[in-house]
């Protein structure tokens, strides 16, 4: 099948900003990056609660979750880690046009692989958050076994090991989890994004 075999209807459907409007709030992706074990996920899990105290409607988006069903097929080389980007990227692409506030958590390791989230989604609704922990502190952290699994070379291609992390440039926030508790980061991260979603 080719594809002008396939015909979208996307000019059909209600428009991004009668879903912003119905739901008070502006679509925005906060895309969480950093090694495995710097935070990510408990400061998305923590966030989702604040928001949606706040009366704003979220969703999360986190790579653990996502390998265990859409990403299920994917491994960690570069190529895979790209796929995995941009697949969550053109599911929050879908999302924003729902007027929703998306959460990502993933390593998403590399500069050109959130370059390229950045182009599917479009720059003008991309946070970028870089969530800081080097590798020494994660390693002692290791919340899920994995780095001494890693150090015993039974993980390829490990963050931080025999796979880089490159920092981001410039990101939209830093939180430095080793110097600031997961609840001061929250916080520092929710008063941010609260004055960027509402109307
Ligand atoms: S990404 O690099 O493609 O963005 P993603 O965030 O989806 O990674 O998945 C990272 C999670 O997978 C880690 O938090 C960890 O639990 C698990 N994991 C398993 N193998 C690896 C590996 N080789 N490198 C990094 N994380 C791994």
């Amino acid at each position: 099948m080719s594809s002008k075999d396939i015909h979208p209807i996307n000019d059909r459907l209600l428009v991004r900003t009668d879903k912003e409007s119905m739901l008070s709030q502006k679509a925005r992706v906060y895309w969480l990056c950093g090694l495995s074990g710097s935070g990510k996920s408990t400061l998305a899990i923590q966030l989702e609660k604040d928001l949606h105290n706040s009366g704003i409607f979220s969703v999360v988006l986190d790579g653990d979750n996502l390998r265990n069903g859409l990403n299920e097929d994917l491994g960690f080389s570069d190529a895979d880690r790209m796929e995995n980007i941009r697949r969550v990227s053109e599911v929050v692409k879908t999302l924003l046009s729902n007027g929703l506030v998306v959460i990502v958590s993933l390593i998403s390791p590399k500069e050109n692989f959130r370059v390229s989230a950045k182009k599917i989604i479009g720059v003008e609704s991309f946070r970028e958050i870089y969530v800081e922990a080097d590798f020494e502190t994660c390693r002692k952290r290791d919340v899920k076994g994995l780095y001494a699994k890693a150090e015993k070379n039974e993980i390829e291609d490990f963050t931080g090991t025999t796979s880089s992390f490159e920092v981001p440039r410039e990101p939209w926030v830093t939180l430095n989890t080793e110097n600031e508790s997961a609840i001061q980061s929250s916080q520092v991260l929710f008063n941010h994004i609260i004055k960027d979603v509402q109307i």
